[in-house]
């Protein structure tokens, strides 16, 4: 079978004018940003071709909006065999947009002061959570455990510690870097905390459909939530993540919330994300056991590069997320910066994921050529070499 990561060489991703492939100059080979190196799968050609060929560049409709739902919802009982219902379901610009305007209003309606609107997360997680979600709310980590599991215990003395006052759990599930696949049992705790001690619960699902069929624990099977939301999009797997959508589903008081969103949400909505996900979900099932399949092969790829060119390092994943979590401290000094300066390697430093403490971490996307994939790891191989020799 082919592997979806090799159909573009670097040529050709170079040629991309996005983030990742439109940061840096032509000498550094970029590692980071959670873009996916892969065409779009077929379901995804045909809606853009529909839409392209017949100017169809209008409104979002009414139909969309429940077609949007009707056909996640056939998604993820077809994947997982567990019917889910998206009635009460909301479509959002975005994963991160939906999650800081819940939060806003969230504390809005509870007349939090400013002082008093909590945030927790667990780290090490996607800097935007603390940057952007929690930007001017009180920020509360609590790491996870050394195995980059949830740690309920401590969790459940920090929400009954700010029993009383607004406070909202970010979850990442599955987790950014690490992989953390939460199990059922791990999110029903969880839930048990936040209805025992008023903790709001936003679960951001964004990696969902990268996981294996019936592997993935959403917050929408666990029972008896609430004040909780689930925040999913087609972005990452998918290969979409410019044509920004999400579809949140809320439990108890987050029915309250999402119904308290600005009309302006709607307003913002974009015919093209959402008829792009339409089809993902309707008609990508293919393409995704392609991209799964790819994933193992690139994971597999990445683990043997890094065991022969820097042996030394601890690397962590799971595959649930496209990205290796890199322990570098053996290297002394080789962090992102040294890398980037002397490998010309560009990869995510582990410090906006949760502070000092990731100090020595980096972050690895692996979704991308497997030519490229090496390229980037030897020339951090001879980066360190050179620093050898010279010291
Ligand atoms: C965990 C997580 N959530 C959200 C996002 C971004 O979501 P959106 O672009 O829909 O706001 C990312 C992007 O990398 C992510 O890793």
């Amino acid at each position: 079978m082919r592997n979806i990561f090799n159909i573009y060489n670097e040529k050709e991703l170079r040629l991309r004018t996005s983030k990742k492939w439109g940061t840096h100059g032509k000498d550094i080979i970029p590692l980071d940003i959670a873009e996916v190196d892969v065409p779009f799968g077929k379901s995804i050609i045909n809606e853009l071709s529909f839409l392209t060929r017949y100017a169809d560049c209008g409104y979002i409709s009414e139909k969309d909006i429940s077609e949007y739902k009707e056909v996640y919802s056939d998604y993820y009982s077809r994947k997982h065999q567990k019917n889910i219902d998206a009635e009460k379901a909301v479509i959002f610009p975005g994963v991160i947009a939906a999650s800081r305007i819940l939060s806003q209003i969230y504390f809005e309606t509870k007349k939090a002061a400013k002082a008093k609107r909590n945030i927790i997360i667990s780290s090490p997680v996607y800097p935007p959570f603390i940057t952007t979600i929690a930007e001017d709310f009180k920020l509360h980590d609590v790491p996870l455990n050394k195995e980059w599991r949830l740690d309920l215990n401590a969790l459940e003395k920090k929400f009954k510690s700010l029993k009383g006052q607004s406070a909202i759990y970010l979850l990442c599930n599955p987790q950014n870097p690490t992989g953390t696949i939460h199990t059922s049992k791990e999110l029903q705790t969880l839930v048990d905390y936040s209805n025992k001690y008023g903790v709001f619960i936003i679960s951001d699902e964004i990696y969902s459909d990268m996981l294996r069929p019936g592997e993935f624990n959403s917050l929408i099977c666990v029972k008896g939530a609430k004040r909780a939301i689930s925040v999913i999009s087609p972005s990452k797997a998918f290969g979409l993540p410019g044509l920004k959508s999400s579809i949140v589903f809320p439990f108890g008081e987050g029915e309250k919330l999402v119904e308290k969103a600005p009309k302006v949400i709607t307003h913002i909505l974009n015919h093209y994300p959402v008829r792009c996900a339409i089809a993902a979900y309707k008609y990508g099932d293919k393409y995704l056991k392609e991209f799964r399949a790819s994933l193992d092969e690139n994971f597999k790829y990445f683990d043997d590069l890094m065991k022969k060119h820097l042996p030394d390092a601890k690397v962590y994943y799971t595959g649930a997320v496209p990205l290796a979590w890199v322990d570098m401290k053996a290297y002394e000094g080789v962090n992102a910066q040294f890398i980037y300066k002397n490998a010309k390697v560009s990869v995510n430093d582990g410090v906006p994921f949760g502070g000092a403490k990731y100090k020595t971490f980096i972050r690895f996307n692996v979704a991308t050529n497997q030519r490229v994939l090496k390229k980037g790891i030897v020339q951090i191989e001879n980066a360190i070499k050179n620093q050898e020799t010279k010291g």
